[in-house]
């Protein structure tokens, strides 16, 4: 696998390409799919072999055509567009920007974005660029099955309940995964009512469930009516550890916003060690190296002058 080198020019082209994506995504409203394309190039990452992540390998039909990605030739199709007018960017840095952008747009929070992941390359020497099938999560599987996954991926709880936050955009579509509808009422636009929507009918179901109110069940119908909870967005509530994210972010949007920032960029940096970090490392042990030095130095003078004058005294 090759890394692309980040200079100037490359740093020019990502940003043009931002805007080019920024107008794409808004005019054609597809952020919901472009984001579940970022999502699905990195969610392969296995944090022991080092192997999948977001390396563009999704643009593979080996890998495209496995089960967790129908639809998503879409959002490739999509991605082709702004490649063809940005062929130095690579699909892996593309994909994840396109994913980056269609928070944005939709009015979610400021990702940070650092290009220069490694691109995936068929080649005959390596024909194992995609990884197996079955390293996605399943949406009718449950707490274990979830960390399961994200934990294979280097990931945490918190990570995992802010992720899940995404699914305020969008819909499922019953040929690509069998289930149907939004979650949210309005499925383009970023914040937090998934979570409380989600909060809403947990904490009504366990309200009604102590027989405390029947027009609590028709607002909760209300509420939720028409609208779609996956297995494994209801374990999300059902799981004490996951509970406490969902019960924070339903109460708090810039809670919501900060942590899906942070867990977003993990996910999207998968395997990859942005190399103004690794600058910034090299910066910050110099800047430690050369005041080590300084302290060595400074001592060195208190010695001397201590023995000068203890010298000078005894003369
Ligand atoms: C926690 C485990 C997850 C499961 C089981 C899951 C499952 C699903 C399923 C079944 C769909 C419907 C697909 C379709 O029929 O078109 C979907 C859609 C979506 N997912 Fe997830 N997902 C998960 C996590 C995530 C994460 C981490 C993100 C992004 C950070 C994400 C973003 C999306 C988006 C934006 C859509 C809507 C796509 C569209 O409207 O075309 N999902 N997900």
């Amino acid at each position: 696998m090759a890394a692309p080198i980040v200079d100037a020019e490359y740093l020019k082209e990502i940003e043009k390409a931002r805007r080019d994506l920024r107008a794409f995504i808004s005019s054609k409203n597809c952020a919901p799919i472009m984001l579940r394309l970022a999502w699905h190039d990195a969610g392969t990452y296995d944090v022991h072999t080092k192997t999948g992540g977001p390396n563009g390998s999704i643009r593979f039909e080996e890998e495209y055509n496995h089960g967790a990605n129908a639809g998503l030739k879409i959002a490739l199709d999509f991605c082709e567009t702004i490649k063809e007018k940005h062929p130095k960017i690579t699909y892996a840095d593309l994909y994840q920007l396109a994913g980056v952008v269609a928070v944005e747009v939709t009015g979610g929070p400021t990702i940070d974005f650092v290009p220069g992941r490694k691109i995936a390359c068929f080649t005959i020497q390596d024909s194992s660029v995609c990884p197996k099938e079955g390293r996605l999560p399943d949406a009718k599987k449950g707490a274990q099955h979830l960390r399961d996954i994200f934990y294979r991926m280097g990931l945490s709880d918190k990570d995992i309940v802010a992720l899940s936050g995404a699914h305020t955009l969008g819909r499922a579509h019953p040929e690509r995964s069998g289930f149907e509808g939004a979650w949210t009422k309005e499925p383009l636009k970023f914040d937090n009512s998934y979570f409380v929507l989600l909060f809403l009918v947990k904490s009504m179901s366990e309200k009604i469930s102590m027989r405390m109110n029947h027009c609590h069940s028709e607002l909760l119908q209300g509420e939720s009516a028409g609208l779609l909870k996956l297995p494994s967005d209801k374990v999300l509530v059902e799981d004490p550890e996951f509970r406490r994210y969902v019960d924070l972010y339903a109460k708090d949007e810039d809670a919501f916003f900060k942590d899906y920032a942070e867990s977003h960029r993990k996910l999207s940096e998968l395997g990859f060690t942005p190399p103004s970090t690794a600058k910034a490392d090299t910066k910050a042990c110099v800047v430690l190296a050369q005041s080590a030095v300084g302290v060595a130095v400074a001592a060195a003078v208190v010695i001397l002058s201590y023995f000068y004058e203890v010298t000078r005294r005894t003369k």
